[in-house]
This record gives C-alpha cells, sequence and structure tokens, in this order.
C-alpha cells in the first residue's frame, strides 16, 4: 500500500477528493497525513476522515530555507512513499526538492508548460486562449518545470472567469491526480526511470 502526504494551502477541494477515492478499500494508495504552510481550510477534510495533519507556518520561519527544513523534519516523520502538493502556494526550497523528488508530485491548473506559476487560471484567462487545461508533474527546482505525468485540455468558454474556468478544471484536475497516484501505487507509473 502506497503511502501518502498531500501538502495544501486553501481549501483542498482536490485532496478531498484523493481522500474520498483513498477511502476505497481497493484503492491502493492511503493517505497518512495533510500539511499546510497556513491555517489552511483543508485541515477539515483530513479531520473529517481522522487524518492528521501538520502546519509549518510560512510566515513565522526567517527565509524559505529555514521554512523547508522544518517542512523535511515533519515529512521525515512520516515517512510517506508519496508527496503530492495540491495547492500549496509555496515554491519548495531547493533542499526539499533534492531530498523528495521525484517522490513528489504537483497538480497546475494549466497545460504546462503553458501558464506556470501562481496564477495559471488567470494567466491563461488574461492571454486570450480557446483552451487551457489541467496538469499532473513531477516537482524539479524550476516553478512547474518538471516531467509531465498526465494532462488534459479544457475549454476556455465565452464570458468565463477565474472562478468559473478554475471551477471546471478543478474536476479534470481531480481525476488525473487520482489517477496517476492510482498508477504509482500499483506500479504502472515509475517515477525512477
Ligand atoms: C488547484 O487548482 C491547484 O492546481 C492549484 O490550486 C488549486 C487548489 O485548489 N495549485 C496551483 O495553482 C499551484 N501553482 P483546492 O485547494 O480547492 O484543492
Amino acid at each position: 500500500m502506497l503511502t501518502v502526504a498531500v501538502l495544501i494551502s486553501g481549501t483542498g477541494s482536490n485532496l478531498r477528493a484523493l481522500l474520498d477515492a483513498a477511502s476505497e478499500p481497493e484503492f491502493p494508495a492511503r493517505i497518512i497525513v495533510v500539511g499546510a504552510d497556513r491555517q489552511a481550510d483543508g485541515f477539515a477534510h483530513a479531520e473529517a476522515y481522522g487524518i492528521p495533519t501538520f502546519m509549518v507556518p510560512y510566515q513565522e520561519f526567517d527565509s524559505r530555507e529555514a521554512w523547508g527544513d522544518e517542512l523535511l523534519a515533519q515529512l521525515d516523520v512520516w515517512s510517506p512513499d508519496l508527496v503530492v502538493l495540491s495547492g500549496l502556494m509555496r515554491l519548495l526550497p531547493a533542499a526539499v526538492v533534492a531530498a523528495w523528488a521525484p517522490r513528489l508530485i504537483n497538480t497546475h491548473p494549466a497545460y504546462l508548460p503553458e501558464f506556470p506559476g501562481a496564477h495559471g487560471v488567470r494567466d491563461a484567462l488574461a492571454a486570450g486562449v480557446t483552451q487551457t487545461g489541467a496538469s499532473v508533474i513531477v516537482v524539479d527546482d524550476g516553478v512547474d518545470t518538471g516531467p509531465i505525468l498526465a494532462q488534459e485540455r479544457i475549454p476556455v468558454l465565452p464570458g468565463d472567469t477565474e472562478h468559473s474556468l478554475h471551477e471546471r478544471i478543478k474536476p479534470v484536475e481531480r481525476r488525473l491526480l487520482i489517477d496517476v497516484v492510482r498508477r504509482i501505487a500499483t506500479g504502472e507509473l515509475d517515477l525512477t526511470t
């Protein structure tokens, strides 16, 4: 059984979907802990499933590196097989990437390499494209530049707002994320090759 730590910053709706999937007896992975860089609303989903949580509050550290060292210490406590960034809105320090990649994956609300960064949905709308997408990638030292594990196109509709477009992207992200975690757990997807 693949053990998974999920890191979030916000509402954790994608986390919720992964928790729902992982609660099915036949799903080959289990979420063992949920961490965040702040008091994230998404902790409520972990609590609803009785999953432990930890917080490493970014604002309380003098540097990104110091924050990353504490994040590493927390992850060491749980020693998951896989770390999933599901809406963690922080760039990870190089030491965290070095310690966990390629067992460190991220969901992103755009069709990478298009529109990387913190505002993938807003940037796609601003660019006036007619389609964007959702991606699941391995985290590397760049900003959303790692190997792509799964992605899918999503149309931008006339009148879309950042919110309406993001809400259409998220269900696709959830499906891709759940499928990637399942394929990693079964060995169908080998992150080390
Ligand atoms: C998701 O769309 C995720 O891809 C995005 O934040 C959202 C979190 O939603 N992450 C990024 O943009 C990272 N660059 P959620 O908290 O409802 O799951």
